[in-house]
């Protein structure tokens, strides 16, 4: 057999067993059965992706299947083989969908299924910085459990997302391997055609980040080749279904490496054999062009991204360091070059092995740096690093940040050999490694004696978070004398550009003023450049000549003017990873806000999935925005508009976030007290009727404000 022949019969299998399920479906509910994936605004993302056309119920899905059956031509050419591949999957995803008719809930732990589109706005900023170098789709049943987790493992470490369907998945389960998105190895499903699950993700990916117009197929590929660093590993022995879903992979631009020999022909950077499991790594990486940084660290666990979300239960645990028990803290302080010893790791007080199993206990680490360029500015934006950097330790655990951090060691890991010592290894490798243009020097001391945490902490810590405090309060877009650009995103979404103010941050939320400003500085031909402010044309909208310059600069023309503070006059663009998004709700003249988190309904009749995909790709959307939850309580949000006296709604939960800091700007602007209060959440309307009604109720600034549209 050719492998035109089991293309074509691997497709013809799963056109008829979707022919039949449909059919099957059609009898038991009627043609007019409402058919959705959960949690997505892009009906069948692939369907949809490939055709622009959404499907509504199990008739557009009977009809839809005519489309895909057009797509089956039997010529023995490439392109006839890629349609084919094509149209397994769009009949993979059918299958799918069908299983979640009423809402049903067809996969359980530890498989995952479909993945909602807030999943894949999350990924947006790792797939950018290159924390997430690529994804894995790993497939079948490896030869013997070890070298499939042993596979699994080598793309963890080096921080790809994972994804496993069929066989692989008990064979972790067998190996006790732990899976699960907060890892990045996610077990999809056990069938075959779950593998649309990753395919709906690159597909999402290219109509939420890319701004591909859904329908225009060439244009979709065309991005996933060039912007998803997805790739194939299927284990042999292959039936003709898994082949035939290869090549819908290959058509993507996703190459597939395969241990498989028998009735197999190798299409060069595309469809690979490689006899050798253990080499499925380096041969996937080469043919994906996929470069992975590696930062050598002198410690006895594995440190990579993939252990960042990594939660350890209270009974793994060998120690953990409470800030909100007893005295810690984190700091970065710049230094004179002569009173720092490169690379010199102090600790100071007991060491792991003197502590209590399970207790807690004091810690602190003072990183101290010094360089010719370093800028105390700085010492915020590397601080902040931390959280990251010892969270990406396997078996240990940070959260919280300055003096409200918890620290938790696992079992295993201590009895690895981890101690004091390396948190200080970690800090300093990554320091040196990821800002070396600034740091000459580092050092690193790292406290565990109880009395010494309390004595720095409130000498020489809370000053130091003061002084900071103090200086981060008197920035201003006004007091400042220029702002950032970053185009970090446009890894993903070509045309965006991010314009960073002290006051309004990336709508990421990662990326503050001062973060954009050492940016600048440690790459100075990078993501972030500088604006200056020159040729004010509206201080109410916030518009400037010179902004306007730069983002046409930096969106290659795509973008001609943009203003800081409007949400409806030339909005900022979004290129999908937003924190947030709010929008006009016109009954209450005010706007809703959701958090990526909530999964709710707003009164605006849009789920945040929704009202996210009326933005993004560097599009302006006037009426929405997207924008990061610090964003919130500026005094410059929708400042054109008249502030946040427009909030309206926001989700509970997000208003416990910023209750404290937007009371505080409501009351400078307008002198109103908690106002906070006034705002609708889920608990008191989904729909505008009753919002109006309870805002009226409050007294809601926003009923007197001028109408918004
Ligand atoms: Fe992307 Fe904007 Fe964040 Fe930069 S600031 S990483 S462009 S969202
Ligand atoms: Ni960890
Ligand atoms: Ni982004």
């Amino acid at each position: 057999m050719t492998l035109f022949d089991r293309v074509f019969s691997g497709n013809d299998a799963v056109y008829g067993l979707t022919e039949q399920a449909i059919d099957g479906a059609i009898a038991q509910h009627g043609a007019d059965k409402a058919v959705s994936f959960p949690n997505t605004a892009y009906s069948l993302p692939c369907y949809y992706g490939v055709t622009g056309t959404k499907i509504a119920n199990l008739g557009d899905l009977k009809t839809a299947l005519g489309v895909v059956k057009s797509l089956m031509t039997r010529e023995k050419r490439l392109n006839d083989a890629f349609m084919s591949g094509v149209a397994t999957a769009l009949c993979a995803e059918f299958i799918e969908v069908l299983k979640y008719i009423d809402g049903a809930a067809p996969y359980e732990d530890p498989c995952y299924g479909h993945l909602s589109d807030a999943i894949i706005r999350e990924l947006g900023v790792p797939l950018v910085t290159g924390d997430i170098p690529g994804v894995a789709v790993v497939l079948g049943t490896a030869p013997t459990a070890q070298e499939g987790v042993d596979l699994i493992k080598s793309y963890q470490a080096q921080g790809i997302l994972v994804t496993l369907v069929g066989g692989i998945i008990d064979q972790c389960a067998e190996l006790g391997y732990k899976t699960g998105a907060n890892v990045r190895v996610i077990p999809l499903g056990k069938d075959v055609t779950s593998v649309i699950h990753v395919v709906s993700v690159a597909i999402r990916a290219a109509l939420i980040f890319g701004n591909i117009t859904a329908g225009d197929a060439g244009a979709l590929m065309k991005y996933t080749f060039e912007r998803v660093p997805a790739f194939v590993n299927a284990f042999g022995p292959l039936d003709d279904v898994v082949v035939a879903c290869g090549a819908g992979a290959i058509a993507l631009g996703f190459p597939v490496v395969t241990n498989e020999t028998e009735n197999i022909f190798r299409v060069p950077k595309s469809l690979i054999v490689q006899e050798d499991v253990a080499k499925f790594n380096a041969t996937s990486l080469e043919a994906r062009d996929i470069k992975i940084k590696i930062t050598k660290i002198d410690i006895p666990v594995a440190f990579a991204s993939a252990f960042e979300g990594e939660i350890i239960r209270r009974g793994d645990m060998q120690v953990e360091f409470d800030g909100s028990r007893v005295d810690c803290f984190e700091l970065v302080q710049a230094k004179e070059a002569t009173e720092i010893e490169d690379h010199k790791i102090e600790v100071i007080g007991p060491d792991f092995d003197e502590f209590e199993v399970g207790s807690k206990q004091s810690i602190a680490y003072i990183v101290e740096v010094a360089g010719k360029n370093m800028q105390s500015d700085f010492e915020p934006v590397f601080e902040r690093k931390f959280h990251s950097y010892i969270n990406c330790i396997e078996g240990v655990m940070h959260t919280g940040q300055r003096d409200m951090i918890r620290v938790r060691v696992s079992k295993d890991t201590f009895n690895a050999g981890f101690r004091a010592k390396h948190i200080g290894e970690v800090l300093y490798a990554k320091i040196k490694s990821e800002f070396a243009a600034v740091v000459d020097k580092c050092q690193v001391k790292v406290i565990t004696d109880a009395a010494e945490c309390t004595k720095l902490r409130s000498e020489l810590a809370v000053p130091s978070y003061d002084k900071r405090d103090e200086r981060l309060s008197t920035l201003t877009d006004e007091g400042v004398d220029v702002y950032y650009s970053c185009i970090m995103c446009q890894a993903f979404s070509p045309s965006h550009v991010c314009v960073v103010t002290p006051e309004r941050l990336g709508l990421c939320g990662a990326v503050s003023w001062l973060d954009a400003k050492a940016t600048n500085e440690l790459d100075p031909q990078g993501p972030c450049q500088v604006i200056t402010k020159g040729g004010l044309i509206d201080e109410r909208t916030g518009s400037y000549q010179d902004v306007n310059d730069a983002v046409k600069k930096y969106s290659q023309g795509a973008l001609e003017t943009v203003t800081l503070y409007s949400i409806i006059e030339d909005p900022m663009t979004s290129c999908g990873c937003f924190e947030c998004i709010c929008g006009i709700e016109p009954l209450s003249n005010g706007v809703c806000i959701a958090n990526r988190e909530y999964a709710g309904m707003t009164p605006i009749g849009m789920t945040f999935p929704e009202l996210a995909s009326m933005t993004g790709g560097g599009v302006q959307t006037p009426g929405f925005m997207g924008h990061g939850k610090h964003f919130i309580a500026s005094k410059k949000f929708m400042k054109a508009e008249g502030g946040v006296g427009r909030i309206v709604w926001m989700p509970k939960d997000l208003k416990d976030q910023v209750a404290e800091k937007l009371n505080a700007t409501a009351k400078e602007l307008y002198n109103i007290d908690n106002f906070v209060d006034m705002i609708g959440d889920e608990t008191v309307a989904e729909d505008p009727e009753t919002l109006l009604a309870y805002l009226e109720e409050k007294g809601h600034p926003a009923l007197s404000m001028e109408p918004m549209m």
